[in-house]
């Protein structure tokens, strides 16, 4: 091998801690899974102050032996930014470290709303994770998803046939929810002088639940498949109807689709948006579609931002044939569908943006 230049060593160095540090990435994911499971972040907020490594064994009742993995798997738990250290005295006035909450773990309370941590441990099961190591055999397959070639049936067809499995889903899309009341105060123009929406897909109802309660005015349709809103209790202002967006979607003032795009292919995309024009069309004129969902944009995001995007496009193959988009790609899907005008508002909730569409 020839002799090379420091500089060009340390370059190679680099690159190798670049690639182990992507390599581990997932161990990033499990750590964080683990303390969820575990209750930590729930531990600490119920121990009314900053928990000591002492403490917070006793409190999880794991055997004394395992003080020091504890130690270390909150190490990097703190260096990950899910906790904070501080110090404090104990009963002997000796100084020690004490662990505290940060942002990302106050949104893992189960006591708090919005609270994430069914997310967390729902995402990361066991059966979503298998579709990802199945990547590379799908690229050689005949499988629609990588889900499909782990797994041997479809998404939505093991959602419709185990309940079980549909409750987790649903469980992680009504904590996921939660989130939109934190950004009700921007909604107000977007809602409007509308009397009636259709939240097209909205399982079980938590963000119909969120606006029809928010916005005094407006009552709301949940629409998903028959099986999802069977026996599901409604309101005054709530009315759960079932039935396939593909076939027809029921007529409101505005139809609203969370998270339900991204999860289809673009063809699939076009005929959803020409149903929910149908169902705007057909109930007044001044209508709109209402999308949250992601907008990709590199030029504008950070990195952080820009990676989360990217993350939830390779979700969306593995798990379901959908797909993260940019401001052009969505573009193409409203003109095709019959759209004529949209305005975006990037990133209001976080990570997804609000789109409008007028016909
Ligand atoms: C990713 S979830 C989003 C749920 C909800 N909008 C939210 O953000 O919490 C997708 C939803 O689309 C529903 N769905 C799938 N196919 C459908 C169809 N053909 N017609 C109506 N809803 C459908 C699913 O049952 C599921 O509730």
């Amino acid at each position: 091998m020839d002799l090379i230049q420091e500089n060009e060593a340390s370059e190679i160095f680099q690159a190798q801690t670049h690639l182990y540090k992507h390599m581990f990435n997932f161990i990033s994911s499990m750590t964080l899974r683990c303390a969820v499971q575990l209750g930590i972040p729930d531990i600490i907020d119920n121990h009314g102050q900053p928990i000591t490594l002492r403490e917070l064994v006793l409190a999880l009742q794991v055997d004394q032996t395992k003080t020091s993995h504890l130690q270390r798997l909150m190490r990097l738990l703190v260096h990950n930014g899910f906790f904070g250290i501080t110090k404090v005295h104990d009963d002997s006035r000796e100084e020690k470290e004490a662990y505290v909450l940060t942002p990302p773990s106050k949104l893992l309370l189960k006591s708090k709303v919005p609270c994430l941590s069914s997310v967390i441990v729902g995402t990361l099961g066991q059966r979503p994770l298998s579709p990802h190591n199945s990547l590379r055999d799908w690229f050689y397959g005949k499988e629609l998803t990588p889900y499909e070639t782990a797994l041997g049936i479809g998404f939505w067809d093991l959602f419709s046939q185990k309940p079980e499995v549909r409750n987790v889903f649903n469980e992680t899309m009504e904590n996921d929810s939660q989130m939109i009341t934190l950004a009700l105060h921007d909604l107000k123009p977007i809602f409007n002088g509308l009397g009636s929406i259709v939240d097209v897909g909205g399982g079980s109802g938590t963000l119909g639940r969120i606006i029809s309660e928010a916005f005094s005015q407006l009552k709301c349709i949940v629409f998903d498949l028959p099986h999802v809103v069977a026996n599901l209790q409604g309101s005054e202002k709530l009315t759960y109807v079932g039935g396939d967006m593909f076939q027809s979607i029921p007529p409101a003032d505005a139809v609203i689709l969370k998270w339900i795009l991204h999860d289809w292919g673009d063809e699939d995309c076009i005929k959803i948006l020409q149903k929910c024009r149908e169902a705007i069309l057909s109930k007044c004129v001044g209508g709109k579609v209402i999308i949250i969902d992601i907008v990709i944009n590199e030029n504008e995001d950070g990195h952080e931002l820009t990676e989360l995007k990217l993350f939830y496009d390779i979700q969306m193959m593995a798990q379901v044939n959908g797909k993260e988009r940019n401001e052009k790609e969505w573009e193409k899907l409203f003109l095709e569908a019959g759209f004529r005008h949209y305005k975006i508002t990037p990133n209001i909730f976080g990570f997804r943006s609000l789109i409008e569409v007028y016909p």
